[in-house]
């Protein structure tokens, strides 16, 4: 920015006119203007400079600044920068990238539908799981399982999966037919049978009303929860027998967030849909859209006419979009990142696990580049701490590290407020160990 008046004539004029997700006038009062990024890096418009650590929104994953998507894009923008998809029009890029994503994800999958953004992917991957039983000649079968903590996106069927009630408050009622259950989170719930309620839930609802379990494989804006280590074999063995769908929410998982290219692999289950965003393009521009399986791609294409696939989007199967994200996977393929994401991932769950000595922190948990630590007030009986997380973040910013707060809040399922972290995967080892250095130093200074 070239002055402080033009900075601050630019906020003012933010202030006046621009509505912002989860707009809180009092939490925007001297917003971070930032006007570039080079790798894990971060530069605001009076020139200092933070270390991006949840990767802008856990998405810009190959880091800031890469001209190689810049090119992409203006090269396929100057040649076709859009065209309709809709059956009877198709352009390479779309082609391109969804034969690829297939030969990337989990072997069952068979067809890709893109759209531009993850809550458009999960309803998306809803209208499916319907559309599927309805052809199958069951159309009872509509209602979506999903996770209390869980975080699916915003609009109305979304909001109504996302397990965190703030996010309902203001915009019930929710959809029908959304059921949640607890997730398997072993700090807060050591040896609780998580896969279980899953089969309670069933019982209750009735498997012929359900169409799908819906879930991340690591619970990430909810506050980073990677589930017990046997959890995901035993709910696709209740989704098999009750025959109900599984839907995994891979939006921060998939493109190589938790050390693998798409995170059920961990445990070796395959899902029957795969939601994906944010990293199939790092975030260069907007994408994202649903994997199937053979069976599910099957009743799609086999439809008589009466009950055609009548889902649609304007900006399904963007040329540019694509083109970008086939540019955003050579650098992921030709700079080995999903193993540097692993291997960059145990540092940095090693450099977080010193801090447990702090009186406030509970737990440390991570899988990958993506971990989270809880904050308590009391370490024996786990009482959350509520409101310590924002004033931590504070004083990590005067030091230059952005992450996000996942905050707890009274009357809800508990939860501490949890820092999230989940950085470029282009991030340096001594950037890596400065994160663990200034949470020390913030929490220190709030103690
Ligand atoms: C797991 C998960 N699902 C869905 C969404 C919603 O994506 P979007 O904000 O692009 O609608 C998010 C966003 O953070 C997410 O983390």
């Amino acid at each position: 920015m070239e002055t402080r008046t033009a900075l601050s004539d630019l906020i003012e004029s933010d202030q006046a006119h621009l509505i912002h997700p989860l707009h809180f006038p009092a939490e925007h009062t001297a917003p971070l203007v930032a006007v570039e990024g080079s790798g894990a890096l971060l530069r605001d418009a009076e020139g200092r400079e933070y270390i991006d650590g949840l990767a802008s929104l856990w998405n810009v994953n190959i880091g800031h600044g890469r001209a190689e998507l810049a090119e992409a894009a203006a090269a396929q923008m100057r040649r076709l920068a859009y065209t309709a998809a809709y059956a009877g029009f198709t352009n390479e890029p779309a082609v391109r990238l969804a034969e690829r994503l297939i030969r990337l994800a989990y072997a069952n999958l068979s067809g890709v539908y893109f759209t531009t953004g993850g809550a458009e992917s999960n309803e998306t991957a809803f209208k499916i799981a319907r559309y599927y039983w309805k052809r199958h000649g069951r159309p009872e079968k509509t209602k979506i399982i999903s996770r209390i903590h869980g975080y699916h996106g915003v609009t109305l069927a979304a909001m109504s999966a996302t397990g965190m009630p703030i996010f309902h408050r203001m915009f019930a009622p929710t959809v029908p037919g959304f059921v949640h259950i607890p997730p398997s989170y072993p700090y807060r719930y050591p040896g609780a049978p998580a896969a279980e309620a899953l089969e309670a839930v069933l019982q209750a609802e009735g498997p012929e009303t359900v169409a799908a379990f819906l879930a991340e494989p690591v619970i990430g804006a909810g506050g980073v929860i990677p589930p017990a280590a046997d959890y995901f074999r035993k709910i696709r063995e209740i989704c098999a027998r009750y025959e109900i769908l599984f839907i995994a929410d891979e939006i921060i998982t998939g493109f190589g967030r938790t050390g693998l290219w798409f995170a059920l692999d961990h445990w070796g289950v395959q899902p029957d849909l795969v939601s994906f965003a944010k990293g199939v393009t790092s975030a260069y521009l907007p994408l994202g859209g649903v994997m199937v399986s053979g069976e599910i791609h099957g009743a799609i294409r086999e439809a008589p006419p009466e009950q055609r696939f009548m889902h649609a989007a304007t900006y399904s199967g963007h040329a540019t979009c694509c083109a970008v994200a086939l540019a955003n996977l050579d650098i992921l393929e030709g700079e080995n990142l999903v193993r540097r994401a692993g291997l960059l991932g145990v540092r940095l769950l090693a450099g977080l696990q010193t801090l447990r000595d702090l009186p406030v922190v509970g737990d440390v948990r991570g899988l990958g580049l993506m971990c989270g630590v809880e904050l308590v007030e009391d370490k024996t009986t786990k009482a959350p701490a509520l409101g310590l997380g924002v004033r931590v973040m504070a004083e990590a910013r005067k030091r230059g590290l952005l992450a996000r707060i996942r905050g707890g809040q009274k009357g809800e399922h508990p939860i501490g407020d949890v820092i999230c972290l989940s950085p470029p995967f282009v991030i340096t080892e001594a950037q890596v160990d400065r994160i663990a250095e200034v949470l020390r130093e913030s929490i220190t200074a709030c103690l």
